[in-house]
């Protein structure tokens, strides 16, 4: 396996570089990662020198219009769907927040929709209003022990009525790599459709979609090495079912018709960036051979989560063998990505995260919108856990400096 050039990807960061976060070490990464440099200068110049009504023919339209299709088109390439099959909206609550509007006039009373208390309230809470209209809610329910969940209880909850599964990729507290595809051969087994969230799995690779198999796929960019923007994949055949949520004229139009907001247009062109930063780490450590792009999202997203494992073990085993310390979630790096939470006896983790702000260590603390994890998991949601997240840009030695804080912290 190829080693990750860590100087190389911190590089490509202004944030690594910039005088004011000297000395900070960044594991907040689930709620915010830094952005790449290619992402801002894609960003600026859109403001810069395109910064009109964009898809006229004059130009500097023409030219914003472009950026805007090629940031799709892009994307679609990496994580393997059509383009007409990739939604841009401002973030992930908006995107399934309009879904549920559009589902409210395509569902039934009676029909049944699963929800899981392992996700973000993102993808949970709009579907549970949906009960308002006569839908039945079914819960999956993590183990209180263990936080994961069991297919064998998402068997028992699947039956005919059932028209819709929700659930996460990679819960933002408990971390554990969910198996889409075998969930979602399930779900579609059932006859439903499957709608989950990868937020907190994008930033340490991007899917193959396809390979999953979901109907809708969600994802935020700001978290991705990007700008505050919602991307939403969703199958050509369920966006043709679902009524239009889009002005009435746009009812033909894909990819307007989810996004009734107007899209934000230098954003979805800076995504420009964020594929330019995965291109410049895939010819750094691969050369430029002329690969499909479902080819580099599947070698970079292997190369990423082998350098988070290899940081992620020590810290876990620090946390695990910790007599104060309650881990969330698997003690092994096995399909676990780098969001690690705990909490501590006798400690509100508000004040562990302040300890450590104090060391410039940045990390979260709270329910992390995961309020129905915390209940389920015997945790106040009002403090939650401590939260450390982080991705392939961080260093061996910020695990350290981390674990040498937390042991005077704890
Ligand atoms: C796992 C997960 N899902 C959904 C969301 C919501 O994303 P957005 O802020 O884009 O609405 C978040 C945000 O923190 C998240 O961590």
């Amino acid at each position: 396996m190829i080693k990750l050039d860590t100087n190389f990807v911190r590089s490509q960061f202004p944030a690594f570089s910039e005088p004011s976060l000297e000395g900070f070490a960044h594991f907040e990464n689930a709620g915010g990662t830094f952005a790449c440099g290619q992402m801002i200068d894609s960003l600026h110049r859109y403001y810069r020198e395109t910064k009109v009504q964009p898809y006229y023919g004059f130009e500097p339209s023409h030219g914003a219009g472009l950026q805007m299709d090629r940031a799709r088109a892009r994307m679609a390439e990496w994580l393997n769907v059509a383009k007409d099959e990739v939604q841009f909206g401002p973030s992930t609550s908006q995107n399934t927040y309009v879904i549920a509007q559009a589902l409210q006039h395509h569902l039934e009373p009676g029909d049944e929709i699963i929800v899981t208390n392992q996700d973000h309230e993102a993808n949970v809470g709009v579907w549970r209003r949906l009960e308002a209209e006569g839908m039945v809610i079914r819960e999956w329910q993590v183990d209180p022990q263990t936080a994961q969940l069991n297919p064998a209880d998402l068997d028992r909850l699947l039956n005919k009525r059932t028209r819709v599964v929700a659930f996460t990729h990679c819960s933002n507290i408990v971390g554990s790599v969910n198996p889409v595809r075998e969930w979602t051969d399930k779900v579609h087994d059932a006859g439903a459709i499957a709608i989950v969230d990868g937020v907190s799995y994008a930033g340490h690779g991007l899917p193959d979609v396809e390979a999953l198999g979901t109907d809708i796929y969600l994802f935020s960019l700001y978290k991705v090495y990007g700008p505050h923007l919602g991307v939403m994949t969703m199958r050509k055949t369920i966006n043709e079912q679902l009524p239009n949520q889009g002005h009435f004229f746009n009812v033909d139009h894909t990819t307007a018709r989810f996004t009734p907001a107007g899209p934000d247009h230098a954003q979805i062109a800076s995504v420009n960036g964020v594929m330019d930063y995965f291109e410049a780490v895939y010819s750094h450590h691969f050369g430029d051979d002329d690969v499909t792009s479902l080819h580099k999202t599947s070698r970079l997203r292997a190369l990423f989560q082998h350098t988070e494992r290899r940081n992620l073990k020590p810290l876990l085993e620090f946390l695990n063998q910790h007599h104060a310390v309650r881990l969330i979630g698997k003690d092994a790096t096995k399909l676990r990505a780098p969001t690690v939470s705990f909490t501590v006896e006798g400690r509100d983790p508000a004040d562990v995260a302040a300890a450590l702000a104090r060391q410039k260590i940045g990390v979260g603390n709270g329910n992390c919108y995961a309020w129905r994890l915390m209940e389920a998991l015997g945790i106040p949601p009002h403090s939650g856990v401590v939260r450390l997240s982080f991705v392939h840009y961080t260093k061996k030695e910020e695990i350290d400096r981390l674990m040498e804080a937390l042991e005077k912290v704890l």
